[in-house]
């Protein structure tokens, strides 16, 4: 294995898109960011230096972090942020990992510029476990926003409003094209009768994802680093946060072809519901020959998602054996909704909260992980309930009479090796909507989903024990839930949370606790001597 070197200097770049300029923060003027290739059992180290009058950090979304959690990321859980002026080295190793994931910035809404794919090949001389492309590309889905996304987001902090949706989203930066304004739109070059590895990436900060090429299927192979059992579809579905890997053929002669990415949501939300284009051309095709269309599926088609999710299954074989957690050491069940709380400077004098288990997470301004390494009181409490405080009909029609959520720093603890598993249980409360959900440190399976409650007595029967799909990010059905394994085999702190910005900005999110403080590989090794401090 080898080590690999990256410099990540944080720089405003003046942008232009939608025919307006703005200045965005990125990763040496870059938008998306710098791809990060390494191998499997790679050594990465980047170095962050912060040339702007933000805080930052930033998280290595789908990196396990084994014994490494000081280099997670996310601001106030790991690390205190890296202030104006200051760098610090992000450090990790890319144990038993291969595939596609992402890096975001991870603090407020930075990530919405600030964002990058990862490339993990296997290691030197390891074939994929599927036929071999000709080339490989990555491709990055985000949003943008003609305003300032901070200025967007404590907007909404102050007045107790959602925020402002999105204007575009963008494919590898490009919004497609706008008339009059000499954009272009992202064009994938293709050479007919090759087959090229696409590397999917949802960025966005609040859309959960269809991507379509017109004319083409693709062969589904890695989801978020995990190699799947390969399937062939006409549309791909992620959530933010999720990478889908997929081998495209080029079986067409000459031609453009539209690509297509739009958003999926099967609820009243508001939602930034703007297509967003760009062209697979052949190459040999003349500039003015005509474009084939293509249309991605309705908003609200619930269906076209499950079909999607529904197929996929973890490779399972010699080489990469799902190894599901058989048995359960902690059951928990997570209720996951939107609630409203008073709030006497806020417009209407509440404001939107988001909560697991009817808790609203605040997050502290010391990193949660210095405190517990430390051991320094009154930064959070290991109390976090492991089911919600009162049982309710969570997907009746009927609000609860009480939309107030409870605020709170809990954190909920896990030994060390223990089997964990986690019904997330979406709720009608306000509104019932889906949720990806992330966690930090830890691949899960995903072995089950339902509508309605979950059944403790007859669901379990349903579980698929022998090769659920691996992920670090699921989707929670509205109105219905999902059910995850993992082994808590990583000691750190851990973040859970909604993938939708907006949600976690609310307070859908909660942490972890593993450690045993036994020593070598059953807790962590003392931070770095870089580890900003608050
Ligand atoms: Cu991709 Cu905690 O985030």
């Amino acid at each position: 294995s080898a080590v690999r070197n990256y410099n990540f200097t944080v720089v405003m770049k003046n942008t232009t898109k939608l025919c307006s300029t703005k200045s965005i923060v990125t990763i040496n003027g870059k938008f998306p960011g710098p791809t990060l290739y390494a191998r499997e059992d790679d050594n990465v180290i980047v170095r962050v230096t912060n040339h702007v009058q933000y805080n930052v950090t930033i998280h290595w979304h789908g990196v396990r972090q084994l014994l490494t959690g000081w280099s997670d990321g996310p601001s106030y859980i790991t690390q205190c942020p890296i202030q104006p002026g200051q760098d610090f080295v992000y450090n990790f190793t890319l144990t038993g990992q291969r595939g596609t994931l992402l890096w975001h910035a991870h603090i407020s809404w930075l990530r919405a510029t600030v964002n990058g794919a990862i490339v993990i090949l296997p290691k030197r001389g390891v074939p994929y476990p599927f036929p071999k492309p000709d080339k490989e590309k990555v491709i990055v889905l985000g949003e943008w926003w003609k305003a300032d996304v901070e200025a967007v987001v404590n907007q909404a902090i102050q007045t107790g409003l959602p925020p402002n949706i999105s204007d575009a989203h963008t494919i590898n930066g490009h919004t497609g094209p706008v008339t009059n304004c000499s954009s272009q739109g992202f064009t994938l070059h293709v050479e007919s009768g090759k087959t090229y590895l696409l590397r999917i990436i949802n960025a966005a900060v609040n859309d959960e994802l269809f991507f379509k090429i017109a004319g083409h299927n693709l062969t589904i192979v890695e989801v978020d680093a995990s190699y799947t059992k390969p399937f062939e579809t006409d549309t791909v579905f992620m959530g933010p946060g999720q990478t889908t890997t997929a081998l495209l053929t080029a079986d067409q002669r000459i031609g453009k072809y539209l690509i297509a990415i739009s958003p999926f949501m099967d609820t009243v939300v508001a939602v930034d519901n703007v297509t967003g284009i760009a062209f697979l051309r052949y190459k040999g095709t003349v500039a003015f020959s005509p474009t084939t269309l293509t249309n991605t599926p309705p908003m609200n088609a619930t269906a076209v998602t499950n079909t999607f999710l529904d197929r996929l299954r973890s490779l399972n074989s010699k080489n990469y054996p799902a190894k599901v957690p058989l048995t359960v050491d902690h059951s928990l069940l997570f209720a996951i909704g939107v609630g409203i709380n008073p709030c006497a400077t806020c417009v209407n004098g509440s404001k939107s909260v988001a909560a697991i288990n009817n808790v609203s997470f605040v997050m502290p301004t010391t990193g949660l992980l210095q405190a517990h390494y430390y051991n320094i009181s009154g930064v959070f409490t290991d109390d976090f309930p492991p089911k919600p405080p009162t049982p309710f009909n969570y997907t009746s029609s009927t609000q609860p009479s009480n939309l107030q959520t409870t605020n709170g720093t809990r954190l909920y603890r896990l030994a060390y090796n223990s089997t964990v598993q986690i019904v997330l249980q979406g709720t009608t409360i306000i509104a019932p909507e889906n949720h990806p959900t992330h966690l930090h440190g830890f691949n899960f399976f995903a072995v089950a989903k339902g509508l309605g409650n979950f059944d403790p007595n007859k669901d379990p029967e349903k579980f698929n024990l022998v090769d659920p799909v691996e992920r670090n990010t699921i989707g929670v059905p509205t109105g219905g839930w999902t059910a995850i394994r993992f082994r808590a085999d990583n000691p750190g702190v851990w973040f859970l949370h909604c993938h939708l910005e907006v949600h976690t900005t609310w307070g859908l999110k909660m942490a972890f606790v593993v450690d045993n403080g036994k020593g070598p590989n059953e807790s962590l090794p003392p931070p770095p001597s870089d580890l900003p401090k608050c």
